[in-house]
C-alpha cells in the first residue's frame, strides 16, 4: 500500500528533479509533479500538471483535485541579484505563492515542506544553527524569511529546510556554481573566485535525501540540510580542480566587494546540520565525495 500522496511544485528545477528522483526510487509515496512549464523535464511515468504557483485560483484547484497529504514546494525565484531589481515578481513567487499554498493546504489537511536559505542571515557570525536569529541583508533573503514566517505562523503542518550553495546535475536546469566552474575550466577559461564567502556547499542529491528522511520521520519545524565541509568558495574551487583535473593557475583570487553585485552576500555563513544528523539520520557528504558524484553524473 502507498504511504501517501505528495504534490511537488517546481518539479522541473534542480531540486525538484532530485526530489522526484529519490522519492520514486526509495520510497512508497505516490507522486504528482507540477511546474510552470507546459511539459515535465523528467522522463518518468508520473502524473504532471502545469502549475504557476503565483495563481491563487490555480493553486487552490490543483491542490483540491490532487488531494495531497504533503506538498513539497521546490518552486522559487532563485536569482539573488535579480531579486534586487525584480522585487515585485520575486515577492509574488517567494512569498505570496507560499501563502496561496498555505490557503490551499488548509482544507486539504496537507503538510507543506518548504525550502529556505542561509541568506536569511547577515553572515556576520556563521555557521548558524536553527535557533539563530535571522537578519537578511538582501531582498532575496527578505523574501525567503517572509515565507518562513508565513509558514511558521500558519497553523498548518509544515517543515522548513534551510540549505545553501546548491549544485548538481539535472535536465535543462540553469547553471549552478559547480556546473559554471566545470563549463569555464573545461574550456580553459580564466575565472575570478572569491575567498571571503564561507559556507557549506550542498550537492542536490544530499538535500533530496535529507528531504525524504524528514518526510518519512514526519518532522515539523526548521532543519538545516547542507554539505559537510564549511569552506571558502576558493577552497571549494580548488577541490573541484583536483577532482576534475583542471589547472589551478586559471583561478584568480578576488574579494566579494570586487564583484560589485547588486545584492550583498552573507560572508561568514554556513549551516550547522547536527539537528538533521541526530533527528533524521542525515549524513552529509564531504565536498570531494560530492564532486566525484557530480563528475560521474556529468559524464566526465
Ligand atoms: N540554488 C541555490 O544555491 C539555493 C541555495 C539555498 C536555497 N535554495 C532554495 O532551494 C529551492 C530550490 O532551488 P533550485 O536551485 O532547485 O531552483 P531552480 O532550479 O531555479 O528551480 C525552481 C523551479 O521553479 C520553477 N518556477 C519558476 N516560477 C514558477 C512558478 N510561478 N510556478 C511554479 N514553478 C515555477 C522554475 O522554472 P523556471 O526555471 O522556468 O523559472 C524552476 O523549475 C528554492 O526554494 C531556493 O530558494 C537554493
Amino acid at each position: 500500500m502507498k504511504k501517501g500522496r505528495i504534490l511537488i511544485t517546481g518539479s522541473n528545477g534542480l531540486l525538484g528533479q532530485a526530489v522526484v528522483s529519490i522519492i520514486t526510487r526509495e520510497s512508497d509515496f505516490e507522486l504528482v509533479l507540477s511546474s510552470v512549464e507546459e511539459k515535465s523535464n523528467i522522463n518518468i511515468n508520473q502524473e504532471y500538471i502545469q502549475l504557476d504557483i503565483t495563481s491563487k485560483e490555480k493553486v487552490k484547484k490543483t491542490v483540491a483535485d490532487a488531494a495531497p497529504d504533503i506538498i513539497v514546494n521546490c518552486a522559487a525565484y532563485t536569482d539573488v541579484d535579480g531579486c534586487e531589481t525584480e522585487r515585485e515578481l520575486s515577492w509574488r513567487l517567494n512569498v505570496d505563492a507560499v501563502k496561496h499554498l498555505i490557503i490551499a493546504a488548509r482544507p486539504a489537511g496537507a503538510k507543506i515542506v518548504h525550502f529556505s536559505t542561509d541568506y536569511v542571515f547577515d553572515g556576520k557570525n556563521g555557521p548558524y544553527d536553527e535557533t539563530a536569529i535571522p537578519n537578511p541583508i538582501s531582498f532575496y533573503g527578505r523574501t525567503k524569511l517572509a515565507a518562513e514566517n508565513a509558514l511558521l505562523s500558519s497553523g498548518i503542518k509544515n517543515a522548513i529546510i534551510r540549505t545553501m550553495v546548491l549544485y548538481g546535475a539535472g535536465s535543462k536546469v540553469k547553471p549552478n556554481f559547480a556546473t559554471w566552474l566545470v563549463n569555464k575550466l573545461s574550456a580553459g577559461e580564466r575565472i575570478n573566485i572569491v575567498d571571503d564567502q564561507i559556507g557549506n556547499s550542498t550537492i542536490v542529491d544530499d538535500l533530496a535525501y535529507g528531504t525524504l528522511k524528514l518526510i518519512e520521520a514526519e518532522k515539523e519545524g526548521i532543519y538545516n540540510i547542507a554539505g559537510r565541509d564549511i569552506e571558502s568558495r576558493l577552497d571549494f574551487t580548488f577541490k573541484l580542480c583536483d577532482v576534475f583535473g583542471y589547472k589551478k593557475e586559471l583561478i584568480k583570487t578576488i574579494k566579494t566587494r570586487d564583484l560589485n553585485q547588486p545584492a550583498p552576500r552573507p560572508l561568514n555563513s554556513g549551516l550547522i546540520t547536527l539537528k538533521a544528523q541526530s533527528e533524521l539520520g542525515f549524513e552529509p557528504m564531504g565536498t570531494v565525495e560530492s564532486l566525484q558524484l557530480l563528475k560521474y553524473q556529468l559524464g566526465y
